[in-house]
């Protein structure tokens, strides 16, 4: 098995690796190292998809990876969002994925905390605990699923399909052509900044350079919209101009590292 994922803050990373527990076999590959790749050619018959939600939809480097991404080998898919959605976001892994005769065999959503700072506090430990609990809970059911190659589609509501299909795509379209552009020129680090070159480390997309130890934030290099670099800084000292960043509090996985987000971007990232 091969475990494909992308993670700015961890929890994709954390889910990944706590099946990989379940599947000592399994390989954790990030999509980063091999979306350099023009080859990204997958060689394992079962494939799994981990990844965030970033704007009601696949994240960029997703729909990236996907768009590359060879699974010819694959006789069983799966794929898991790390927060709660439509089951839309699926439904467009299906389309990218039909012009290799492939869709995916079972899906998943788990609530994880959620990252998107200008919107959302950051978890307290209490809610921390209760999502780690549910969530081993959720990963004994999607081991059966998986060790069964179980056919298991998440349907939505009423209510949830409409948002899905109708609503979520005019928010997503209004915030990636609109919102997000505008926000991604207003990341600055206020005078809590030691000039430590963690934010440099952890963007995922390289475009954090220091000079004269201030991060600066390139226009010229895509953002993956990841928050990395705004949640790992040890002081809290980035910010996003216009958005109250500056008393949310700051949230990544606990058990996942600098490190652990560095290594994405390297082939010897997997694990
Ligand atoms: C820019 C951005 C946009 C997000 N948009 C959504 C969203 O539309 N819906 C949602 O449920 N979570 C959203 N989130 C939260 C993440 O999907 C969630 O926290 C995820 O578990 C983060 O995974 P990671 O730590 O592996 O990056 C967003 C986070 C960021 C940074």
């Amino acid at each position: 098995m091969q475990i494909y994922y992308f993670s700015g803050t961890g929890n994709s990373l954390h889910v990944a690796r706590e099946l990989t527990k379940r599947f000592p076999d399994a390989t954790l590959v990030p999509m980063l190292s091999v979306l350099r790749d023009d080859r990204i050619a997958s060689t394992a018959e079962t494939v799994g998809l981990v990844f965030p939600i970033h704007n009601l939809t696949l994240p960029l480097l997703v729909r990236r990876f996907l768009q590359q991404a060879d699974f010819k080998s694959a006789t069983y898919m799966f794929a898991i969002s790390t927060r709660l959605c439509s089951d839309k976001v699926f439904s467009d892994i299906d389309k990218l994925l039909a012009k290799q005769g492939k869709s995916l065999d079972a899906t998943f959503s788990v609530e994880m905390p959620c990252t998107y700072t200008p919107l959302f506090k950051s978890p307290s430990q209490e809610e921390l605990a209760r999502m780690e609990a549910e969530l081993q809970k959720r990963i004994d059911t999607i081991q059966t699923v998986i060790v069964n190659r179980q056919t298991s589609r998440e349907k939505d509501d009423p209510l949830v399909f409409f948002l899905g299909h109708i609503l979520y795509p005019v928010i997503t379209a209004y915030m990636q052509n609109v919102r997000f552009p505008g926000m991604i020129r207003s990341f600055y680090a206020d005078s809590k900044c030691t000039g430590c070159g963690v934010c440099e480390k952890v963007c995922l997309t390289g475009r954090i350079h220091m000079k004269d130890n201030r991060p600066e934030w390139s226009n010229r290099i895509d953002c993956a919209y990841c928050f990395a670099c705004l949640h790992y800084c040890p002081v809290q000292a980035i910010q996003i101009r216009g958005r109250s960043t500056i008393a949310k509090g700051r949230y990544h996985h606990p058990e996942i590292t600098v490190a652990d987000i560095t290594r994405q971007k390297h082939e010897e990232g997997k694990e």
